[in-house]
């Protein structure tokens, strides 16, 4: 089902309005746990360091990858300036009239564009947020004709931006290949050809907040994810012992988290973990996500290094990264597992 309303339209037209789609259910919000005093115990890493092969920031990184799944990088060499322009030039994207935004709407036999990116099923609860999905690598995944051509910095902007955070992907890719006992170049090389997917969110007011979710949980089908959001506004949380703690952003930093792919190579060690957004009564918010994937055709199981250094025994089923793709819409709509485990 595609979706035909978008979020920030029925809020412009009524920003009381709160349709019955996308409330949630007693049962659900009876479920949430505040941890919100952890949120200061959150690793952040300097990049730097980690580039430098700092000893002490490399077991930072193996903690906050196994205790975690999630952690801000500072010094991680992008400018403010470029920062700023792909929030810039995703707010302006954002704020254009329904009639320009909807030229870029959405296309299943892509998987790109403006709208609802994910098949809903007809009882199922609606996010509080409208996106902009867009394959930036490998080019020949690209939808020209998908990208904003309004504002015109658009395009510019966030090849500066994604160019600065591969380069932080690769970056940590060799961190993490070093301290999972593997060459530096064994994760990127495990890509084959990496893609790189772009999700821009934008979560509008909600004059009910605690009765929607801007996101809802779920986690991330690929091997990392690199986040950027307001500096100013929380929205994220993550899911930790059986609770939710918000990330607090620190200026200019970046999020980034493990997905289920980096979950199955290490066959459990690193954890791709639940998250979700919530909604503000007074600041709307913008996020922007970087996913890094493996080819498609790339077959998904533990790694032998890793398994020689465990007792457990393998955790995962072996499975091509495209049909993991497919099959995690299936699994989410039935609320299973999200991981193939045995
Ligand atoms: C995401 O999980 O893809 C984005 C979450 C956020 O907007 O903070
Ligand atoms: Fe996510």
């Amino acid at each position: 089902i595609e979706k035909s309303e978008f979020i920030q339209e029925i809020i412009r037209r009524n920003p009381s309005c709160i349709p019955e789609r996308y409330l949630r259910s007693e049962e659900d919000k009876a479920k949430d746990v505040d941890m919100s005093a952890l949120a200061a115990d959150i690793p952040v890493l300097d990049l730097s360091l980690l580039s430098n092969g700092s000893k002490e920031e490399l077991q930072k990184l193996d903690n906050a990858c196994k205790d975690w799944g999630f952690f801000q990088v500072t010094n991680h060499g992008i400018t403010a300036e470029v920062l700023q322009g792909t929030k810039k030039a995703a707010a302006e994207f954002f704020n254009l009239p329904i009639q320009e935004k909807t030229k870029y709407l959405f296309r299943p036999e892509f998987r790109q564009g403006y709208g609802q990116p994910f098949p809903v099923a007809e009882d199922e609860r609606l996010d509080w947020s409208d996106s902009l999905l867009l394959f930036l690598d490998p080019s020949q995944n690209r939808c020209p004709e998908l990208w904003p051509a309004t504002p015109p910095e658009f395009k510019g902007a966030v090849e500066a931006y994604s160019a600065g955070v591969r380069k932080i992907t690769e970056e940590l890719f060799g961190c993490l290949s070093l301290i999972m006992g593997l060459e530096k170049d064994a994760l990127l090389g495990l890509h084959e050809e990496m893609r790189t997917l772009m999700r821009m969110n934008y979560y509008p007011l909600c004059c009910r907040h605690d009765q929607v979710l801007g996101l809802n949980s779920h986690t991330d089908v690929c091997t990392i994810t690199i986040l950027m959001q307001d500096d100013d506004v929380t929205g994220l949380q993550i899911r930790y012992n059986g609770g939710w703690v918000p990330v607090k952003p620190l200026p200019n930093s970046l999020i980034v988290n493990v997905g289920d792919i980096l979950e199955i190579w290490s066959n459990g060690k690193y954890k791709s973990i639940e998250h979700r957004a919530v909604t503000s009564e007074t600041r709307e918010r913008i996020s922007v996500g970087l996913f890094f994937s493996p080819h498609t055709a790339v077959e998904i199981e533990p790694l032998e290094d890793i398994l020689a250094t465990q007792k457990c025994g393998r955790k995962y089923k072996k499975v091509k990264y495209g049909d993991y793709l497919k099959g995690a819409i299936q699994r989410r709509q039935q609320g299973k597992e999200h991981i193939l485990k045995f």
